[in-house]
Formats: structure tokens, sequence, C-alpha cells
């Protein structure tokens, strides 16, 4: 069976079980701060299963795209050396919330796989573990499934604490969590490895094919385990572990998934399709790293875009070892979308994006190990010993991103070896401040959560009753806020909308009849419920309180203007830049809009024309902005943009201006295209490697923005005092009267400096029977100063000569010696010395040289070195 046909028949057979199916998340976490990628199917479900979130469904079904490098589960380094770690799987899932509970899951569990008329595996190659106190469990699986107790084992707390265990399965050290049941299949003898619980066990003979999870408890920071609402069910098989079971391979790399990748990973290298630990290492990270720029991941130095840019670079290291040359990687992702893009298609529509992306990152890290590679040369110069110390190599690990191993492998090459125990030191130190200073590390309870849901009344009103069902202080439910105090407000139902979509949530204020005020500054989502953050600024608040909520209207009515602009926009820059465009990122607030999206090159400045014109034709047309509810597969026909970072429900809103723009969006909009009025793009610029980001202004804003540079152009006119019309003339003709000022100032300054020159000639001393001159002379550069040396060189015919003075904020030095003395004496031993007493540095030829320095204070100084310079040298 191809893997296409067990992820359809396992969607299929969980539909006839009354299942809803239900599309992948996105590889980033929607409204999750908590977690860093999307590591299991159960992350879309998180508030479903605490109860904050109700769908039309207790049932569902997905094939999820997970990714596990960095954070609580995390597969990087296993990848490549076992026959069943990836960075990037695919996870197939059943889910009950609050429906079914341990005995339908096990028993379904069971018929997928045994049943002939599904994956018809053998009963007798199928192991199965509990959580050891799971009785029920144990019960199920023996006395009515029929597993033989010599096939079941249960696992303790085998991780060094309660509940840390094989089959205690948690998203995170907080969240949902609960006992789980594994289900291992046999690969057979002539494979080593044990059953699990057995010494044996991390081989790869027994493989954890599904996990079936009783969703139970929340944890809360302080490890405390409080029930859930209602008893849940979490699943999770890996698609590419039971393919390699049903195509009669051992290895996940062996399935027909990978048949394709690893042989194009082999010809982008250059290298033998040989099964190398390092082209699986290839072939796994393009699918991690393809998948991810498509959910609109770049690489970057901290978070979410640092794990990517680890994989591409352990990626670049090990095609490197098998002899690539030159960037390869991103010669891998044609394959990648022929052999995904079906069931994603993201990966075609995105492919030139994801393959840009890349490319730059390799030539990036090619330039990195370049640049490592000479300070690891500089530090071995000045090595005392044998061994690289440890901060050397986390100092060309982490500044300059050079692999540990390959610092390894050049200290092995030249029979020095590397301080490993304090690279370790330094790296859990790095660890550590990164923890610290990583919103990932977050409690999930943290956040305020509150079981309600909010009714918004937001698209029609900004004005409307309300009744206060939730209060927050610190993050804490309190029963009343008092006056002064910040906090946060629930109500019932509010015309406030929350920051989502890349639109700011609404600002305005609560009140009632009896003086109470709460300015709300900010509004945002957690699960159902609508929080409004501000502070009680007259009065003091209670739960159950009634109160009249106010957006700030006019707010809100520019906000509208640039979210509207911004769906012209999008739609215009995918007309006139081509389909590749995907936004990448979007900010819209009251006084602006910001657009990233995925290009690869600066926008030319006919092209930035081009999207004006097109966008604000669109806007002349006046036409209705129209929204309508509907499913998810149907807005796709109708063409809807929809974004792969966005989380949608059941139901979405799909929104369209005319025949030029149909989004899903769930912002608030203008009514008509023309209450836009104008939109004026005010930046251009590029935010990461292939992608661009445009700012740009609407309505009043751009009427602002179009006056203020009116009045800049008036300002500019009465400075030449010129008009409007006439400015560009004006200009012209200052720029040329100022070019021949400067030509005349030349002049006279030559003519200055030799009528000085008479002057100076007459003021040089003698000193051990040498004339010298020694003179200050502020505000010529050094080509007048020479000039004015050689001419009174000429005036004395035979003298030793420095002159010195301040020009342009910096001291300016010249030394002339006549021929004559220059066996004696030269110009340019004289300048090194006076150059340094102004800390600056200076030479030249014997008989001229030139400096500067910084110090005109020490001018003085410098030019007193001049006498006994020469009373020395004669
Ligand atoms: N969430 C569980 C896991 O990831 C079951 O899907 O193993």
């Amino acid at each position: 069976m191809k893997s296409a046909e067990i992820r359809e028949a396992f969607l299929r057979f969980f539909e006839e079980k009354g299942h809803t199916r239900v599309a992948s998340s996105s590889l980033i976490p929607a409204n999750d701060p908590t977690l860093l990628f999307t590591n299991a199917g159960m992350n879309q479900f998180k508030d479903c299963f605490l109860g904050l979130e109700k769908r039309a469904y207790t049932r569902a079904t997905t094939s999820q795209k997970c990714v596990r490098a960095g954070g609580k589960h995390n597969d990087l380094e296993n990848v490549g050396y076992t026959a069943r770690h990836h960075t990037f799987f695919e996870m197939l899932g059943n889910f009950s919330f609050g429906d079914y509970f341990k005995r339908d899951a096990i028993r379904y569990a069971w018929e997928f796989l045994t049943s002939p008329q599904w994956l018809n595996l053998p009963q007798e190659k199928l192991w199965v573990t509990v959580y050891a106190s799971d009785d029920e469990a144990y019960a199920i699986w023996t006395e009515e499934v029929g597993v033989p107790a010599e096939r079941m084992v249960r696992i303790g707390d085998n991780k060094g604490a309660p509940y840390a265990s094989d089959n205690f399965w948690a998203m995170g050290d907080t969240g949902p969590c609960g006992p789980c049941t594994e289900i291992f299949f046999d690969h057979g003898e002539h494979i080593w490895g044990g059953p699990p619980g057995s010494p044996e066990e991390d081989g790869d003979r027994y493989i954890e094919i599904w996990n079936n999870v009783f969703m139970q408890f929340n944890r809360t920071a302080d490890g405390v385990l409080h029930p859930l609402p209602a008893p849940s069910v979490d699943t999770g098989m890996g698609l590419e572990r039971v393919s390699a079971v049903l195509q009669h391979v051992h290895s996940n790399y062996e399935i027909d998934l990978f048949q394709n990748l690893l042989a194009a990973s082999a010809a982008a290298i250059g290298c033998a399709n040989d099964g190398a630990p390092s082209l699986k290492v290839v072939a796994d990270h393009i699918r991690s790293c393809g998948f991810l720029i498509a959910d609109g991941v770049t690489p970057s130095n901290e978070g979410r875009g640092y794990v990517l840019r680890r994989i591409v670079r352990r990626a670049c290291r090990h095609g490197n070892k098998l002899g690539a040359k030159g960037s390869f990687f991103h010669k891998i992702v044609a394959a990648l979308a022929a052999e995904m893009g079906e069931a994603y298609p993201e990966l075609r529509e995105q492919r030139a994006h994801i393959e840009r992306v890349l490319k730059t990152e390799e030539e990036q890290f090619a330039k990195t190990l370049e640049q490592g590679l000479k300070i690891l040369e500089q530090d071995l110069a000045e090595l005392q010993g044998r061994v690289i110390p440890g901060d050397v190599v986390f100092k060309l690990y982490d500044t300059y991103g050079f692999p540990v191993d390959l610092t390894g492998d050049i200290a092995r090459e030249r029979e020095l070896s590397i301080d490993e125990d304090g690279f370790e030191r330094e790296m859990q130190a790095q660890r550590e401040r990164a923890r610290s200073a990583s919103a990932f590390g977050l409690d999930y309870n943290s956040l305020v959560k509150v079981d309600t849901d909010t009714l918004f009344t937001g698209y029609e009103d900004t004005f409307g009753q309300g009744q206060i069902v939730a209060l927050f202080k610190a993050g804490a439910a309190v029963e009343q806020l008092q006056e002064g105090e910040e906090g946060v407000v629930v109500l019932d139902r509010t015309p406030f909308y929350a920051e989502s979509g890349g639109q700011v949530g609404d600002c305005g204020y609560l009140s009632d009849a009896s003086g109470v005020r709460f300015d709300v500054r900010d509004t945002t989502k957690a699960g159902g419920a609508y929080l409004h953050h501000g502070v009680v600024g007259a009065g003091s608040l209670r739960v159950g309180q009634a109160v009249e909520a106010q957006v700030d209207a006019s707010v809100r009515g520019a906000t509208a203007l640039n979210h509207s602009a911004t769906h012209l926009l999008h739609a215009a820059l995918r007309q006139v830049l081509g389909e590749h465009v995907q936004q990448k990122g979007s900010l819209v607030d009251s006084q602006r809009l910001r657009f990233d999206f995925s290009h690869f090159e600066a926008i030319k400045p006919e092209q930035l024309k081009a999207l004006e014109a097109l966008v604000n034709a669109e806007i002349r047309k006046n036409s209705a902005v129209q929204t309508e509810q509907t499913d998810i597969e149907t807005a796709k026909q109708k063409g809807a943009m929809a974004l792969f970072g966005e989380k949608y429900g059941d139901s979405v809103r799909v929104l369209s201006m005319g025949d030029f723009s149909v989004e899903l969006c769930g912002g608030i909009h203008a009514k008509r295209t023309g209450d836009i009025g104008l939109m004026k793009i005010i930046s251009e610029g590029g935010v990461a490697a292939g992608v661009r980001r445009i700012e740009a202004v609407t309505g009043v804003g751009a009427l602002d923005y179009l006056s203020g540079a009116e009045e800049q152009l008036k300002e500019a006119a009465a400075l030449v005092k010129g008009s409007r019309d006439n400015l560009l003339d004006k200009l012209a003709g200052v720029l040329e009267r100022n070019r021949q000022l400067e030509k005349e100032l030349e002049q006279l300054k030559a003519k200055a400096a030799s009528a000085a020159g008479d002057d100076l000639a007459g003021a040089a001393i003698e000193v051990a029977g040498v004339k010298v001159l020694a003179s200050r002379l502020d505000g010529l550069d050094g080509k007048a100063l020479l000039a004015l040396a050689d001419q009174l060189k000429n005036k004395l015919g035979s003298a030793v000569i420095l002159l010195g003075g301040e020009f342009d904020g910096k001291v300016v030095l010249v030394a002339g010696v006549t021929q004559d003395l220059t066996a004696k004496l030269k110009a340019g031993e004289l300048m090194r010395q006076a150059a340094a007493v102004v800390g600056g540095k200076g030479g030249g030829r014997p008989d001229m040289a030139q400096g500067g320095g910084v110090d005109a204070g020490k001018l003085g100084e410098a030019l007193a070195l001049v006498e006994p310079f020469v009373a020395a040298a004669f």
C-alpha cells in the first residue's frame, strides 16, 4: 500500500466512524506562544480538550504536518542514524472531545490495524503498552480485544519523576496530558532490539506505530494535574512508520515517499544513492525546511527562524560530507514538490520561494564557513598545547555558525583535540539564557483563559451593551477591579474587535450610568473569549455588572480602510509581480498598513507605480465590500486566498471586493472600496531572504502624508525664493552657483596661502645652523598646506618646515625638507612623530610628508617637536 493510500484509508475509516475530516493546521501553531512548532495532531485541538473551544463536532480525524526539532519533543540529532526519526513527519490522528473514551479508542485502533478490510496486519506482530496503573486499559486489551498477556507491557514512571513516563503523554510542561497506550510492531528477529520496557528497547526491532492518549488532565506549572471537563482521546500514528510496515521494509527511509527524495538528494549532491546516513539527513531535512518555509518561517537568529537555520546548516554539512560542491540543497525542492505537492499544494505554489530562501541561506552559510575558518586559523596560530579550548569552539559555533563537528574534523587533521566538556558548559549556559529569553518556555496556563464565548457584535456596531463575565488582574481571576488598577475585562458580548489576522485590537472605553469608566487600550482573544485590556479610570468594576461598550470609532474607521487597502494591495501584487506572491505577514492599524510577502528582488519604481495605480483604480470603482459565511472548501473553490499560518474554524468568512479580491478574513473593513479614498505607498524594502515589505497609508492618512510632502515642497521653494513651479530650475541654479563659488574659493585660498607664504618665510628661525619653520594655519586642507610648504621650500632655499592646522574638525599636518638636508633629516620621520602627538598617523617621502590626527589641542606640542628634532640631526 502506498503512503498516500494509507493516509486516505485512515481518514476514511474514521469518517465512517462518525469523525469529521479536518485539514492539517499550519506548522506555526495559531495563537500559541508556548509552542515552537506544531508537533502533534492534537495541537490545533488543545483548547477543545481544555473545554475552552467548542466545535461543531466532537470527533475529528486529521493527517497533520509535524516538526519535531527544538522544544519538548526534539528528534533532530537522531535523524539519519535511526530507522524511524524525522524532523518532519505526518501524524494520522483520531480525536474525541468528551465523546468516546478508552474502550472505543482501543477498539477503533485495533480494527483499523488488523481488520482484513483495512490494514490487515498480523495480530501476533503487535505489542501493546499501557501506563502501569491503568488497569482499565489493560483489561480492555486483554479481555475484550484478546491481546495475550505476553505481548502486553505495563510501563510506569520510567523517566525519574511522577507522570514522567513513556506512557504518560504531555504536549509540553503544562497543558493537556494523560496516560496512553502504545501499539508496537515487531519487525522480526533479524533486527536488533527488544520489546518496550526491556533493556534493548531503543533498538529498531520493535517500533511504536500508534499512540492512543487518554486526555484526562490539565497540568499547571506547579505540577498539579487538574481533571479536564470531560475525558477525551488524542491519538497519533506516524504515517512513515506504518508505511514501512505495510511496504515490508524496515526503515522509514525505504518507503515510497522517500525514494525520489533520496535519489534527488544524491543527484543534487553528486554522490551515490547508497543509503549513507548523511543522505538520509538531507532527504529528511528538505521536508522540514520546505514545509516550514511554505508556512512562513524564514531563517533568522532567533526563535523559529533559528531552528530552521540550524536544520538548513545541518543539511549543508551532511551534503558537504558527501562531497557536495557549492549549494545543492535548494535543488531538491522540485522533487519534494513533486512527491508531496498533491497532498500539500502549498509546496507547489511556493516552490520558487522555498528554493530562493534556501539558496540564499546556503550561500550565506558558505560565507560563514569561510569566515569561521579564518578565525579558527588565527586562534590555532596562538594556541598553546594540543587542545582547542571550549570557549573558542563555542565562539566559532555561536558567533560564526561554525558547526562543532567541523571544528572537530579540522582539529583531528592537525592532531589536536577539542575541549568537549568546556564546550558543553558554554552550551548549557547558552541554553539557559535562551530559555529565560524565550516565550516558548511560557506556562500555557499563565495565559488568561476563560471558559466563555464572547458574542462579537462589532461588524455592525461600534457601541453595545454587555455584561462582565470575568475580570483578571496580573493574569489571575478576580471578583473586582478598583479605580486605578490595570486588568482584563471579559464581556458576554462586545463590539470590540480582538487582534487577529494582522488587524490590531480596538480601543475605546466601557462605562455605566453611575460614572464607572474602564479605558480599553487593546483587545485580544483567548479561545472564544474577548479580553479588553486597560485600566479603571473611575469607579470600580465587578463580575456580573452591566456596562456600555464604546469603541473609538474614528480609530476603528481608519484601521478598516487600511485593512481593505491591504486586500487590494495583496491582489494587485499578484497581478503586477506574479502568482508567487504570498502573504508573509501583515499589520494593520489606524496609522498605516504594513504588508510582508514573498518576492525575490526589490520592486522596481515602475512596478510600485503600477501597484498604486491598480489599487487606486479599484478604489475608484467603489465596489461594495461583501462578506459571506461558508465552509472552507466552498471558499477555496471561489478562489479565496487563505493563509497557511491561520487557524480557520468550521465556518469561514469570505470577503470580496468586486471580482478583484477574494480572501478569507475575519477583520473589519470599509463598506465600499471608494471609502478608502486613496492609497499611497510610502516605503518598500527587504525584511528577510525572499521577503519584501510595503508600507502604505490610506484615507485621511494618505491626505496628511501628501499634505506633509506638499508642505515640504513649499518650504523648500521658499528657501530658494521660488515657487513649486520653478523649484527644480531654482535648485539647479543654486547648485550651479555653489559649484562656481567653490571654484572661486579654491583660487582665493591659493592666493591667500601664497601671500601667507611670504609672511611666513620671514618667521623662520635658525637651529644648529639650519632654517626651521613651524607654523599653525587653521582652515586649510591638506592640498593647500602642501602647496604652501612647497612654496616655502622655494623661498627659503634650504630649510625644515612643519605646517599644521585644523580643518573640518580634524588636524592636518605637512612636513617639508629641502633636498640638500634630506640626507640628515627626513620629512617622513618628522611626520611620523608629529602625527603621533595629535593622535594620528603620517608619513611620506624624505622631502615631503603628510599626516593627520584628531587632537587639535596637542597641535602646539606637535609643532614644537621640530626644533629638538633638527637640533638632534645636525
Ligand atoms: N499526542 C500524542 C503523540 O504525539 C498522540 O497523538 O504521541
